[in-house]
């Protein structure tokens, strides 16, 4: 379960609240390790050493459907600081003998808490105020305190809104204090973790690095692993890292498919062969990744085509270096947390869509997941201090399948290359107007539809570009980033004036739901 059992840590047990991984992002961010686990997962024998603080986190269930929430409460006689927040507040209380009903009032969104007495959790959190403003989420509520708990604070509906139990180090909080609408929420969180539950910081990307190249030695050996070199984000610091750590026993595969930006396979020979001096082999497949798409439109057919081919090139080329035992990938923590938590049913998979998804099986290979304990901000944070430069760090996100969702219907060189011009293009004005950074993911599509158009005395009829820019916090959900009409205007110009092919610019306005972010 555990990164490393003798790195303290705050566990967080997850009831299946939205905001379970705010919890453990928060924590992290003061420079704490943190982990979740589900409530039907966590057993009294996890409870070692090195956790310093239990949080027990919100959910929708109620402490009355004793069955769907079968947790072991021995837990909390172990002598270990304990938070617990809503639900988890809610169950803390009942299973400390205390009581709790339904709200009269039911406490959605943002309400005042009024501070009653001191305690060690709200040290500073009230500042000159007497009341605090917090965010409140809950339809039941503790009516009746445990013995030796007392009253911290109150809201208008909730008596016990922050309440302690200073013998046990027991502190319940009605209120979410990891949501950004919960005034000095962080705060509270400090002050379990630093004052009660005394734990040190251990959590900064210099810590991670060392402890992570650490691991990747532990694990691998002397051994040759293999990885999937893409040039986003997450297989950068995944190589980054295996370089640190393992150095030529790391074998790097760049499949050129073909279907990538603008030059983007002589930036990623140039980044990682030439600058970090990794073992890069490079592998130019265009012409097999065009030939197997010819005439295919379904864009589910594309799909399997590149992540078959994808894996056949990679096997080929991986069977080459002799007795690799690993392949390394950039599986992130949130892809291992399940997304329905409240089930408990916790499984380590791998992701979906990544394209070496089917290597492991065929290969009989083991897998190295450095990132599987962080989240995207941290990996982020870690390629910055394993040296990666800030172009590639925060670099917009970019599909496996590449350039072939970006052109609905059939593929063609001729349509590859005219893309790629435009979102070349569409790509350096969001860079020269300071937008690039403002936007969450942004690019260029040519939509298989010509129309006509009129440049100088003459008639045209060509290729329709569409340009997507879309402000996001994860990409499950999106919204359209307002340009201003002269950003509008000029690019719309450059694309059709300085690109033949393409006589219309559209500029698609549609979220996420009810539209994707890609086209395909
Ligand atoms: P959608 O289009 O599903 O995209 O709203 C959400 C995010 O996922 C990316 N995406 C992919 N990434 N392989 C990937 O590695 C894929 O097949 C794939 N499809 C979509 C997309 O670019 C966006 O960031």
């Amino acid at each position: 379960m555990s990164l490393d059992q003798n790195l303290n840590k705050i566990l967080i047990i997850d009831f299946g609240s939205q905001f379970t991984q705010l919890i453990a992002r928060r924590v992290r961010e003061l420079g704490v390790f943190s982990e979740i686990v589900s409530h039907k997962k966590i057993k009294l024998i996890d409870i070692n050493h090195s956790i310093k603080g239990i949080v027990l986190s919100g959910g929708p269930l109620n402490v009355y459907q004793i069955n769907k929430y079968s947790f072991d409460k021995k837990i909390l006689q172990v002598d270990v600081p304990v938070l617990g927040i809503c639900f988890g507040h809610q169950i803390l209380s009942k299973l400390s003998g205390g009581r709790v009903k339904q709200s009269k009032h039911r406490e959605f969104g943002v309400a005042n808490v009024y501070k009653k007495n001191n305690s060690l959790l709200t040290t500073n959190f009230f500042g000159n105020k007497k009341f605090k403003q917090v965010w409140m989420s809950h339809a039941d509520q503790v009516s009746k305190l445990p013995k030796n708990f007392k009253v911290v604070a109150s809201s208008t509906n909730s008596k016990f809104a922050i309440v302690e139990n200073k013998i046990k180090k027991y502190y319940g909080v009605q209120f979410h204090p990891e949501v950004t609408h919960t005034e000095n929420g962080k705060k509270l969180i400090s002050n379990f973790i630093f004052l009660i539950c005394k734990i040190k910081r251990n959590w900064s990307s210099k810590d991670q690095k060392n402890q992570l190249i650490n691991d990747v030695r532990k694990q691998v050996g002397n051994n040759k692993v293999i990885c999937a070199l893409s040039g986003g984000v997450d297989s950068s610091v995944v190589a980054q890292l295996l370089n640190k750590a393992i150095g030529k026993k790391l074998y790097c595969i760049f499949v050129n498919t073909g279907l990538l930006r603008k030059n983007e396979e002589i930036q990623v020979v140039q980044t990682f062969k030439k600058r970090l001096k990794i073992n890069l082999i490079y592998v130019n497949a265009e012409k097999e990744f065009l030939k197997k798409l010819k005439n295919v439109s379904d864009p589910e057919k594309k799909r399997k085509i590149i992540g078959n081919l994808f894996i056949k090139i990679f096997e080929r080329y991986a069977k080459k270096i002799k007795n690799v035992k690993f392949l390394a990938q950039g599986t992130l923590y949130p892809d291992l947390i399940e997304s329905k938590s409240v089930t408990g049913s916790q499984t380590s998979k791998i992701k979906s869509h990544h394209n070496v998804g089917g290597l492991p099986k065929k290969m009989n290979l083991k897998l190295v997941e450095p990132l599987k304990f962080l989240f995207k901000d941290e990996v982020r944070k870690l390629g910055l201090e394993l040296n990666l430069s800030k172009e590639i760090i925060s670099r917009h996100p970019f599909p496996g399948p590449g350039l072939a969702i970006r052109i609905p219907g059939i593929i063609t060189n001729e349509k590859i290359k005219i893309l790629k011009e435009a979102d070349y293009y569409f790509i350096q004005n969001l860079k020269n107007n300071g937008l690039y950074h403002k936007i969450w993911q942004a690019y260029a599509a040519l939509l298989p539809v010509k129309t006509v158009g009129v440049m100088g005395d003459n008639r045209t009829y060509e290729y329709l570009c569409l340009l997507r820019a879309i402000t996001s916090e994860d990409g499950m959900t999106a919204d359209y980033y307002e340009f201003k009409k002269s950003f509008m205007q000029s690019i719309s110009n450059k694309i059709v004036n300085s690109i033949r092919g393409i006589n219309r610019v559209v500029y698609d306005v549609t979220s996420k739901p009810p539209s994707t972010i890609e086209l395909e």
